[in-house]
């Protein structure tokens, strides 16, 4: 006899009411019927506030439904044994002051798994986490990957039938993003489950099954290959301009006849809204991806316009070749652990630099000391022209700082936040309603303006955090994974945005995990467990890749990270 499904929902509907008094109700979820299988999994994608929370919410029994049938292993989810599902909220559940050990070893005795009986699945846990050599730290002071590594294995550790994942790989860098799934599919096996929501659509593409939600409603399920084939015959490639491949893909963005674009190894590609390539260049046919079916499915048809964020921003000329930012020897220490050493580089204004590295190299601790909210233990790091640790706090309103871990007034409106930022700025009377209207309009906030910061979708947050980082329109820019957690199509738009910034002139420093997006730096540093261990252009990096003309800079970074592991290993 075939086993039950571990999920059925039946014609599921969720309404909230609205935000302010007389808003209409928000339609989070509509007519959502699903079963899913033991042994399968189902990845959840969708654009910013598409439903996917509310969905795993209501799946994990914390959320009731207002219609339709939600059966959990062949029960009504109100009778759910939560012991039979593991269930990782957005962002984890840690406790901050307990230690990797303590927080794991707390979990699995919560479901029953005493860890002194089940050294392998801890171990596993440990080795797929890379968590092993820091068990005694406490999670408050984990990088924000690690942190979500840490939250994930909490939510698996009794290898529950069901999993249900609420965006485990935020923040996760490429290569453990790959073993976190592999450890999931590892613990899940033939009789278990899991549902994964994501925002990047690599990830999507590993499970057997994807549905796409968009304003409450399944817009795409079926196998991830078949959202691929929605944007077949309208994805096109042309070599990459060694000059000006900023200027290109701006371009390229805002031509009526593309959906979206891209660079990727030599090329630059393009998702166009019919089957016809962009003028100019020679394009070639290309084989689509489940996100660039995924931007196609929700394109809603209109061309990308110019940058309102970045024409604020004054043309700055002068000083072009003095640095915006100089990091000597940056160096910070916690007790005898390193988290930075010897960091060394400059942006110079109108420059994008790029800090890559996997989780836990000591990029945040490198942004937090240039920007003066961590004392170094050696070195000097200058923000146009000034040494922030030294400086007046004035002297920070120079600078625009995205944190990675979100720190704008959770209790507070999105309206009165960024009202407040403005004002923290030096920003006052016309000047910050004219800062704050231009931002709430550029990052499409406008129906968010009322509703509590706290309580935002992932992805809006985001925006509301870029938007109060550039409301000032500094001369240099610090952006801490600023895509983290964004759909693919905003990520494109915050793209628009940083370069269209840089071209006025500002210096910026960012991180990312997403190797495309590294493509857009000028110039890229690779850190790995505190060190330097590469520089230069993407296409420099490139060539440590051997044997393959056309790497991505995702097959760098793989390729450098492991020759410094293996040479590290040969040395010991
Ligand atoms: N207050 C602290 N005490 C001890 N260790 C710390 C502290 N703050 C950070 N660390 C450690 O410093 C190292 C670097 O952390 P950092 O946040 O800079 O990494 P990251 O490169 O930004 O990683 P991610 O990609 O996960 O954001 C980590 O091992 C982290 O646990
Ligand atoms: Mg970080």
């Amino acid at each position: 006899m075939a086993e039950e499904p571990l999920l059925r929902l039946v014609d599921v509907a969720k309404r909230f009411k609205g935000a302010r008094r007389g808003a209409p109700p928000v339609q989070a979820l509509d007519g959502i019927s699903l079963t899913l299988d033991p042994g399968r999994s189902l990845g959840l994608v969708g654009p910013d506030a598409g439903g996917k929370t509310t969905l795993m919410r209501i799946l994990a029994g914390l959320v009731e439904a207002d219609r339709g049938s939600v059966e959990v292993m062949g029960r009504p989810v109100a009778e759910l044994d939560r012991n039979q599902v593991g269930y990782m909220p957005q962002g984890g559940a840690l406790y901050g002051e307990l230690t990797v050990r303590q927080n794991l070893e707390l979990y699995a005795r919560l479901r029953g798994v005493e860890p002194e009986d089940n050294p392998d699945r801890m171990a596993t846990l440990y080795r797929a986490t890379g968590l092993a050599d820091f068990r005694d730290r406490p999670a408050n002071r984990l990088s924000g990957g690690m942190r979500q590594k840490l939250a994930l294995a909490c939510a698996v550790v009794a290898a529950p039938p069901l999993m249900l994942l609420d965006e485990p790989s935020v923040g996760v860098d490429p290569v453990s993003r790959r073993e976190i799934w592999d450890l999931a599919q590892e613990l899940a096996g033939p009789h278990s489950a899991i549902v994964w929501t994501t925002s990047i659509l690599d990830d999507a593409s590993r499970c057997d099954d994807l549905i796409l939600l968009h304003q409450g409603r399944i817009l795409y399920e079926g196998a991830p290959s078949g959202l691929a084939k929605v944007a077949a015959d309208r994805t096109f490639a042309a070599p990459l301009p060694s000059e000006g491949r900023r200027e290109a893909l701006q371009d390229l963005l805002e031509r009526a006849e593309v959906v979206s674009a891209s660079m990727s190894g030599r090329s630059l590609r393009a998702i166009c809204r019919s089957a016809s390539p962009p003028p100019g260049r020679t394009w070639l046919p290309a084989e689509p991806n489940a996100e660039d079916g995924f931007s196609a499915l929700l394109d809603d048809g209109r061309p990308l316009p110019p940058s309102v964020l970045a024409e604020a921003f004054p043309p700055r000329t002068a000083d072009r070749d003095r640095p915006a930012i100089a990091a000597l020897q940056l160096t910070k220490r916690y007790g005898a652990f390193t988290a930075a050493q010897d960091i060394t580089f400059t942006v110079f204004p109108g420059e994008i630099f790029g800090l890559l590295g996997p989780n836990g190299a000591g990029k945040s601790t490198t942004f937090r000391m240039l920007c003066g909210l961590v004392t170094p233990s050696g070195g000097l790091g200058t923000v146009a022209g000034r040494e922030l640790t030294r400086a007046a706090v004035g002297a920070r309103a120079a600078l625009g700082y995205m944190p990675q871990k979100f720190s704008l007034y959770g209790d507070l409106s999105v309206i009165a936040n960024l009202r407040f930022v403005a004002g923290t700025y030096g920003l006052k009377g016309a000047g910050a309603r004219a800062a704050v209207d231009r931002v709430v309009a550029a990052l499409d906030l406008e129906p968010f303006t009322a509703h509590m910061a706290g309580l935002l979708p992932l992805g809006i947050k985001q925006r509301l955090a870029l938007g109060a980082a550039v409301l000032h329109t500094p001369p240099v820019l610090f952006l801490d994974e600023p895509t983290s957690g964004v759909d693919p199509l905003v990520r494109r738009e915050f793209w628009h945005h940083i370069n269209a910034i840089a071209a006025r002139g500002t210096a910026v420093l960012v991180t990312t995990h997403f190797m495309d997006e590294a493509e857009n730096c000028d110039r890229l540093l690779l850190i790995n467990r505190s060190q330097a261990i590469a520089s230069g252009t993407p296409d420099d990096l490139k060539r440590a890749v051997l044997g393959n003309p056309d790497p991505t800079l995702e097959q760098a970074f793989v390729t450098l990270i492991e020759a410094q592991a293996r040479s590290e290993s040969a040395a010991a």
